[in-house]
């Protein structure tokens, strides 16, 4: 690359300029947003099929009136964060058939079987909550497209949280069952939710550049702490124990200190072996086959409008 425009566009990201699509931009800037964005987009969308299992299921139909808002919320997430990618000349058909190739990453979370509605109820709190945590920093990210696209992602994600942690309160304020199940479902998805915010700096390849380049405003541990420490008051708001053991308060900080996260389990579930991914590429590849007519439809139907507007 031409040192000189690397070095203005180094000086443009150090003085807060967003970058636009048709900006110069390093090659490899471009490269690690198509990544990024690409895996954001297949998490929102792989994300719907844990959750859409207990649309039928909800106990109440507000509560399923709920669900199917949020599920239809993250489908469209899919849809901004793909059109954001596009900016980049990265097609969106390119990166789907990624996907359904399993050969492209997605949230690890989702990985994971959704067992009982209490598990609703821990996804919005955790992983929604999760999900905010790292997504309101990215609405600040120097690439225009993707943090305009986090601003409304994070109003509905708010939305998200709030109706899960909302069914967590019902259940652990009621019977002892349903308290029951809810630590259940807390002690299952507690972990996992950690993962979500990657590897240990240590051990996150990507963080110093994506820093440099004002793609990442936190550490994935920086991030992982705040989420901790905002979520341990909730847990004992609902009466329920963290499944962590080691979890104790640092005096100085404040921080709530936690144990070892098993990252041989993480590693293990973005290698394709965690409990559901096989699942849940096989149900979007059978959702894409069955939607072909939809597509087919729209084309053919975009092909005599504009046959149409040229006669
Ligand atoms: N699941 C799957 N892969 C993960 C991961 C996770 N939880 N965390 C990290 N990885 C991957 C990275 O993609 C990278 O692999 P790659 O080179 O093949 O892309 C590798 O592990 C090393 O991690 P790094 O920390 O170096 O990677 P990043 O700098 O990209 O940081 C990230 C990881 C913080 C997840 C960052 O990519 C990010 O902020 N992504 C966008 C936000 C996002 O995806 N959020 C979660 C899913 S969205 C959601 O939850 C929907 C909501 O509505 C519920």
């Amino acid at each position: 690359e031409d040192a000189e425009k690397m070095a203005n566009f180094q000086t443009r990201i150090d003085s807060e300029d967003r970058i636009e699509a048709n900006d110069w931009m390093p090659e490899a800037y471009r490269r690690t947003l198509v990544r990024q964005i690409s895996q954001h987009a297949h998490s929102e969308i792989i994300g719907q099929l844990p959750e859409g299992a207990w649309i039928t299921r909800a106990p109440s139909l507000r509560r399923k009136a709920a669900l199917l808002a949020k599920v239809q919320d993250e489908c469209g997430h899919g849809l901004y964060l793909y059109a954001a990618a596009e900016t980049l000349n990265a097609s969106r058909e390119a990166l789907m058939d990624q996907l359904m190739e399993g050969k492209a990453k997605y949230s690890s979370i989702f990985n994971y079987p959704t067992m009982t509605w209490a598990d609703i109820g821990a996804i919005g709190w955790l992983v929604d909550g999760a999900a905010i945590m790292n997504q309101i920093p990215l609405c600040r990210c120097s690439y225009g497209p993707y943090a305009r696209a986090m601003i409304r992602v994070c109003k509905e994600e708010s939305f998200h949280q709030r109706q899960g942690f909302e069914i967590m309160m019902t259940l652990a304020k009621g019977s002892a069952r349903q308290k029951a199940m809810a630590q259940d479902a807390l002690n299952r998805w507690w972990w996992p939710s950690l993962m979500m915010f990657g590897p240990p700096d240590t051990d996150s390849q990507h963080s110093d550049q994506s820093t440099r380049w004002k793609i990442k405003r936190f550490s994935n541990d920086e991030l992982r702490q705040k989420f901790v420490d905002a979520t341990v008051p909730q847990a004992q708001f609902l009466g329920l124990t963290l499944p962590d053991p080691d979890l104790r308060q640092d005096e100085v900080t404040g921080n709530w200190m936690y144990g070892e996260i098993d990252w041989e389990e993480f590693k293990q579930v973005i290698a394709g072996n965690g409990p559901c991914n096989q699942d849940r590429l096989a149900s979007r590849r059978k959702a894409h086959e069955e939607g072909a007519w939809v597509r087919e439809a729209a084309a053919a139907y975009a092909a005599r409008q504009a046959s149409r507007h040229a006669a």
